[in-house]
């Protein structure tokens, strides 16, 4: 069975005081995430703070983003290497705000796909249509480009790696996707990985918050949850790791 992946992601938000409010709040409530992986992507020059904080409380820290080079004559960039050095266990890639306003391709995903592996990051990769594409009926053959393109070739361990299905639409909206439409989605999302595909796993993203994220990942395929606006409230964030708890756990 495969366990459930909850997922925190804070994008812009969340500096050195709200992260170490966030980890009192979390300590506060003395939580156990026995049976399901739970991490949170802070902002960069919040994870320092995160790492410390949530020692010994069963929440991992993951990243945003990073470049695929090394070091060097990057500015503004972040390595793998300076990641995996802090201490950073995930590290979410190709995000559809990435591929929106900072151009990411398929091609340069992979890149850093690639390179978060190497480095022993656990990667997950996002993937998911726009609206436009949705109407147009393009949603799978979008969503299967962007495995096609940004994943496969690449060696990986199935623990190594998950997929967040987020439909573009669905982040920060409020709206979502029937939770059975998603299921389907996943689906198609596993047979595409191919040999790995069973072992894999996808997580939901788009408006889940505590009230609808037993909805999705009650889904048979569909293996957590990536969580943005959601995630920014400890008590919310709690609440949702103990609903995955009850649902597939020990
Ligand atoms: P949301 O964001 O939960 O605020 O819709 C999800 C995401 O962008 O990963």
């Amino acid at each position: 069975m495969r366990k459930l992946l909850i997922g925190g992601n804070w994008k812009m938000t969340k500096g050195l005081k709200e992260t170490s409010e966030f980890v009192s709040r979390i300590k506060d409530k003395k939580i156990s995430t026995e049976g399901v992986d739970v991490f949170i992507s802070p902002p960069f020059t919040s994870i320092a703070e995160a790492i410390v904080g949530f020692k010994g409380t069963g929440i991992s820290v993951g990243a945003q983003n990073l470049f695929w080079e090394d070091e060097g004559a990057y500015t503004g960039e972040i390595s793998a290497v300076f990641l995996k050095e802090l201490g950073v266990e995930w590290v979410i890639i190709g995000h559809s705000e990435r591929r929106t306003y900072f151009g990411e391709t398929n091609a340069g995903v992979k890149k850093k796909v690639e390179k978060a592996l190497q480095k022993q990051l656990k990667v997950v990769i996002c993937v998911g249509e726009t609206e436009e594409e949705r109407e147009d009926g393009r949603a799978k053959e979008i969503v299967e480009k962007q495995i096609e393109e940004g994943l496969l070739g690449i060696e990986y361990d199935a623990d190594t790696l998950a997929v967040a299905y987020e439909p573009v639409w669905a982040i920060g909206t409020g709206k979502t996707p029937h939770p059975e439409d998603a299921e389907e989605m996943h689906s198609i999302i596993r047979q595409k990985l191919g040999d790995k595909g069973e072992e894999i796993r996808i997580m939901y993203g788009g408006s889940v918050k505590v009230h609808n994220i037993k909805d999705f990942i009650t889904q048979e395929d569909i293996d957590g949850a990536l969580i943005g606006g959601a995630a920014l409230d400890a008590d919310g964030f709690v609440e949702m790791i103990n609903i995955a708890k009850e649902i597939r756990c020990c």
